[in-house]
């Protein structure tokens, strides 16, 4: 499974590729307007911390074929290794094709349906990008839709990779890792949440204390 930070917080993915366990950083028009004034300043900033092979993802705000496509080209000059993200529309669906055919790498974002993923994997996507939580949060079976996509991408032998993003519980985690779900995108702090347990914590402190307690009533050596 590879793993993307999810942040355009050049201190967060710096804390995140120390780890050594992240292929790249993704990052959404929301996400990249809480601390940049332009796409052009958080990519050249992203770019100057990570290795140059490794993917960031930026996505375009337009909504027509063509706007896309122009957009997703500049997007990709702004350095090696962009991948363009385009939220799941049927002009959308034009703009994968036609960006794929330029060599330009993408992503179909904000999947809530296993239908639009089989079209985008059609489509060429790079990527597609299903919100596991959001299906949820919308009263439908999120991980259900993520395994679905899955099955069909591999029934067809489509080449699409499936990030899953919106993930919010270690549980999710565990059920994507069963299913073989090859990427995951996940914020800083749900990143960090997962590394640990108040369990391990407990135990570091106990052996600790173990070993001090059992240094201080050792008998000195002469
Ligand atoms: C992806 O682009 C989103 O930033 C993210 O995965 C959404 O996660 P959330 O639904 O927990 O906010």
């Amino acid at each position: 499974m590879k793993f993307y930070i999810d942040t355009s917080d050049v201190e967060e993915i710096k804390a995140a590729l120390d780890l050594g366990i992240i292929s790249g950083v993704t990052t959404n028009p929301s996400i990249i307007a809480r601390s940049w004034n332009s796409f052009e300043d958080a990519v050249s900033a992203i770019d100057a911390v990570v290795n140059e092979e490794m993917e960031v993802f930026a996505e375009v705000l337009s909504t027509s074929c063509e706007d896309m496509v122009k957009e997703g080209k500049k997007i990709a000059s702004l350095r090696k290794n962009m991948v363009v993200k385009l939220p799941m529309t049927m002009e959308a669906i034009k703009a994968i094709g036609i960006l794929s055919q330029c060599g330009i790498k993408t992503c179909a974002t904000i999947c809530f349906h296993p239908v639009q993923a089989l079209l985008a994997s059609v489509a060429k996507a790079n990527y597609v990008a299903p919100y596991l939580s959001r299906i949820d949060d919308i009263g439908y079976d999120g991980m259900k839709t993520v395994k679905e996509i899955h099955d069909i991408c591999r029934r067809y032998d489509l080449r699409t990779e499936i990030l899953c993003a919106s993930i919010r519980s270690p549980k999710q985690m565990i059920e994507l890792a069963k299913e073989g779900i090859e990427a995951v995108t996940l914020a800083p702090s749900f990143l960090r949440s997962l590394m640990t347990s108040p369990s391990t914590e407990q135990m570091i402190v106990k052996f600790q204390e173990d070993w001090e307690n059992a240094v201080r009533t050792a008998v000195p050596s002469v």
